[in-house]
């Protein structure tokens, strides 16, 4: 396993659509246990694989206390929405910058696990967030997108500011 590099804003792989995965074999599957590490070592939620360079429809989650509970969603697709509210965001490739957008507040999703059999997963609350965020993410979109082009402004030079500081 590996811990693989984060990109961030405005690198170009995070400002375009993931192209669908078609193929399961073991060099994804040593790509997502990559994915699971670079996640947990980043303190993360979530990580979409555009956010470590790569421009597949992959995103892996872990909503869970323990950080003991990963899945990955392959080809991800929102089948339901319901319900709206502003939640809180942050984003390992807007590191240092928080703030709310509009979310709903519960979802389906349909998408393929590592083998490439499908399932549905409904979240509300964190879960329904991290999914609608990942999959924002496989659409070239992040949270600051959301945003006022002056809000977006004053958060990129607060991202700029924080890796300034952690270098
Ligand atoms: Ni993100």
């Amino acid at each position: 396993m590996a811990i693989l590099p984060i990109v961030y804003y405005s690198h170009p792989v995070l400002h375009k659509k993931a192209d669908p995965v078609t193929l399961f074999d073991s060099a994804l599957k040593t790509l997502i246990q990559d994915m699971y590490e670079t996640m947990y070592h980043a303190n993360g939620v979530g990580l979409a694989a555009p956010q470590v360079a790569i421009a597949k429809r992959i995103a892996v989650i872990d909503i869970s206390e323990q950080r003991n509970k990963p899945f990955c969603i392959i080809n991800p697709e929102i089948l339901v929405k319901e319900g709206n509210e502003l939640m809180e965001a942050g984003c390992l490739s807007v590191p240092g910058t928080y703030d709310k957008v509009p979310r709903a507040l519960k979802v389906t999703v349909r998408a393929q696990n590592e083998s490439g059999e499908f399932f549905e997963i409904t979240g509300e609350g964190l879960l329904s967030h991290c999914l609608q965020h990942e999959i924002d993410h496989l659409e070239g979109k992040l949270y600051i997108d959301y945003l006022s082009p002056l809000k977006r402004r004053l958060l990129i030079k607060k991202m700029q500011k924080h890796l300034r500081r952690e270098k």
